[in-house]
């Protein structure tokens, strides 16, 4: 409802300029230390994708970890985590991916999934949606389907939406920030 989006838009401290000039930083550490919001938004997207027939959720280092794995356990799915490099004990598979300067990488337990999964993303921001374009063709990669996308946060601006689109993604958000 209109109701918990402002309850959830009021708990996302904005911090200017960090962490550089002329970036508006949207802070969802202000949803995890109240216990009404945090709750409010694993419900909610608990609720939104109940039917989807999902096997797994896949969460990104770090902050994915702090909405998917909660929401994992609502839903009754296991967890995944996508990490950055060098943290995962097994086998791996390795995606690269750009950031604004330079590039990093992001690695899958090679037998973390398999085509018989079906997997919903989650992450707390999409915004240019590099991070998520790499964490979608590591579970492709194992075979695993993987159509949708569930963010706390984005950025329309930045054009993550349309990225992931252009890879079959269907892409939601709980909230919007625009026009800046
Ligand atoms: C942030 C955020 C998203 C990503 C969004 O992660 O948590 O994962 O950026 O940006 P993108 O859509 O342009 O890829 P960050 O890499 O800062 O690391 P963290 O999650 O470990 O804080
Ligand atoms: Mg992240």
């Amino acid at each position: 409802t209109e109701t918990e989006i402002n309850t959830l838009k009021s708990a996302i401290h904005t911090i200017p300029d960090y962490p550089k000039v002329g970036i508006m930083f949207r802070d969802v550490t202000g949803i995890l230390d109240d216990a009404d919001a945090f709750k409010l938004t694993i419900d909610i997207l608990a609720d939104k994708f109940k039917d989807g027939g999902y096997t797994k959720i896949v969460g990104t280092e770090a902050r994915g970890f702090l909405f998917g794995a909660p929401l994992a356990l609502a839903m009754g799915l296991g967890f995944v985590p996508v990490r950055k490099p060098g943290k995962l004990p097994r086998a791996t598979y390795m995606q690269d991916y750009q950031l604004e300067y330079g590039h990093d990488t992001l690695e899958i337990h090679q037998d973390a999934l398999t085509e018989l999964d079906n997997v919903l993303i989650v992450d707390d921001l999409l915004a240019t949606g590099g991070t998520i374009e790499a964490t979608t063709k590591l579970i492709r990669r194992l075979g695993a389907k993987v159509t949708d996308a569930a963010f706390v946060i984005s950025l329309p601006d930045l054009g993550g939406e349309k990225k992931l689109e252009d890879m079959d993604l269907s892409v939601f958000s709980l909230l919007q920030y625009a026009g800046d």
